[in-house]
């Protein structure tokens, strides 16, 4: 069985995850110290986001040397002492890989842009303006709010297309020079000892014909016509250059919205080991919108593929304040950490999520993010301000690159550490069981009926069998399941409220408010 399948996974946003030498920015050998802290709550592998040489407009998503350490992060040196410290600890590493665009100061586009005749010309998309001088058609980009993905260049008098700013020129995957210099940059990593990459922006990867008239492609979702068939031809290259290594893992960034459509990147076994699912990411708050996307992917998918959730990363607004209304923030926080850890798949964790952080409010003055990220990037609390200092435990610097959320004193992870009803403590316990648990780990999932603000499933792997019930109201539900008595007598194992484990009839067993349990059934 590969190792990703039974692993939980943690993404780590360098910058603000911790600072080392009190230049108010995180970095690796910051990321070096706090392993030890990943070790105790329990995480199979980290997933950095990007720590590459870049001139920061996308802080990192914009690249300029692929096979390099920017200087505010640190050395290849500190990232080859991270591989060796976290691999001590059984903890592997992916690290983010950026195929579909370049930073606009690297290189080959420094080169592409020189002139037309240059070699490295057809590295990026160039086209001839319109008849009428605009851009070539009307494809939008994704960060630019209505804005044209097209770029005139003044000295070349032509366009290049840029599916995010115009700081990301995006690379040219039907040339094979192209294909060929990025599965170098794959190697260099491998090579290393990197244990897999989280591919960023898949779908963007190929693109449709230009020629498709001004106008046609309006109302999809992003401005781009998201694939072509060529987008599995490329994902066939790279999983081939990862086969050549043992025990590696690819999982990408595939920013669909339907679920049909994800599943394509994954079964055919030849493509990705996993895709992130925004589908389930952008379900609003209810047992009935968790319970239909999860049953539908389930049918969806193919035996030998598998599932991967996730419900937070550093693009999108954090769990305990999206779904945050009436102050049930923390409360349906919660209960989001336990769905996630206990449905079939790799689940991804982001860091900060395991202290039920909220977005932080980024005053205009202080804001940074080109796209308006910043609130869920805010750096992470190690310590009470009043003990740690006003850094948190983050930096010993006045002015770290983010504020630091108000919520510190509480929120923070050595306070959360010593308080065994903290939501810290709750994501280390369900890792630990989850551990133990091959029907947690591996088993097979069966969705249950409930009453609807229940969302409940089997998990079951040869003799063990495990009962998951989730209350996502705010009232007490005194009949969760539609049929209890199939299921007589069970033990608690698990819940969110913090009950001591017990024998209960699960026919007079009723859910608190929020409270999502788990059961060993007999
Ligand atoms: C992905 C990243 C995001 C980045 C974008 C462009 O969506 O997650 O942070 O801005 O790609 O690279
Ligand atoms: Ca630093």
């Amino acid at each position: 069985m590969p190792w990703w399948k039974s692993a939980v996974i943690y993404q780590i946003y360098p910058r603000s995850f911790c600072d080392s030498n009190g230049d108010g920015i995180g970095d690796i050998p910051g990321i070096i110290s706090k392993l030890d802290y990943l070790a105790w709550l329990g995480v199979d592998a980290v997933w950095l986001s990007p720590f590459y040489p870049s001139p920061m407009t996308d802080f990192g998503y914009d690249i300029v040397d692929y096979t390099n350490v920017d200087p505010v992060f640190g050395t290849i040196d500190d990232f080859d002492r991270l591989l060796i410290e976290a691999h001590k600890r059984d903890i592997r590493v992916l690290i983010d890989w950026v195929p579909n665009h370049t930073s606009d100061q690297h290189p080959w586009f420094l080169e592409s842009r020189s002139n037309r005749k240059s070699p490295k010309r057809e590295w990026y998309i160039w086209y001839d303006p319109a008849s009428d001088g605009g851009p070539p058609n009307s494809w939008l980009s994704r960060f630019g709010h209505g804005k044209s993905a097209w770029t005139w260049d003044a000295q070349t008098r032509q366009y290049y297309l840029h599916s995010f700013s115009p700081w990301q020129p995006d690379l040219n995957w039907d040339n094979p020079h192209v294909v060929e210099a990025m599965h170098k940059t794959l190697r260099f990593w491998l090579n290393r000892g990197a244990d897999g990459f989280r591919i960023d922006s898949i779908p963007q990867l190929s693109k449709p014909e230009v020629a498709v008239p001004v106008g046609q492609l309006a109302g999809d979702e992003h401005g781009l016509v998201k694939k072509r068939p060529t987008v599995y031809d490329h994902l066939r290259g790279i999983r081939r250059v990862l086969e050549t290594y043992r025990d590696r893992v690819a999982v990408g960034e595939v920013t669909v919205r339907d679920q049909s459509k994800l599943v394509e990147y994954l079964n055919s076994a030849d493509g990705l080991h996993l895709a992130h699912n925004f589908v389930l990411m952008h379900q609003p708050w209810g047992a009935a919108n968790f319970r239909r996307t999860v049953d539908e992917l389930e049918s969806l998918i193919k035996a030998d593929a598998w599932p991967c959730w996730f419900l937070n990363n550093h693009d999108q607004s954090r769990v305990a304040s999206r779904y945050d209304s009436h102050g049930r923030g923390a409360a349906r926080a919660r209960v989001a950490a336990l769905t996630l850890l206990t449905l079939r798949g790799t689940p991804f964790l982001y860091q900060g999520e395991e202290l039920g952080l909220t977005d932080v409010f980024v005053p205009e003055e202080l804001a940074t993010d080109l796209n308006g990220r910043d609130p869920q990037r805010a750096p992470i609390p190690w310590g009470p301000p009043s003990q740690a200092g006003p850094g948190a435990g983050f930096t010993s610097c006045q002015a770290p690159w983010l504020p630091i959320s108000p919520g510190a004193e509480q929120l923070n992870a050595k306070s959360q550490a010593e308080d065994l009803h903290s939501i810290l403590c709750l994501y280390r316990d369900i890792l630990e069981m989850r551990r133990r648990s091959p029907a947690l780990r591996l088993g097979r999932y069966e969705s249950q009926e409930t009453n609807p603000e229940v969302f409940g499933y089997i998990r079951s792997y040869g003799e063990e069998r495990l009962l998951i019930i989730s209350n996502f109201s705010n009232r007490r539900i005194e009949r969760p399941l539609t049929d209890p008595s199939s299921i007589g007598r069970a033990s608690i194992v698990l819940s969110t409220a913090g009950n001591l484990s017990r024998d209960v009839d699960v026919a007079g067993l009723a859910l608190g408010p929020e409270e999502g349990i788990v059961l060993r059934l007999r």
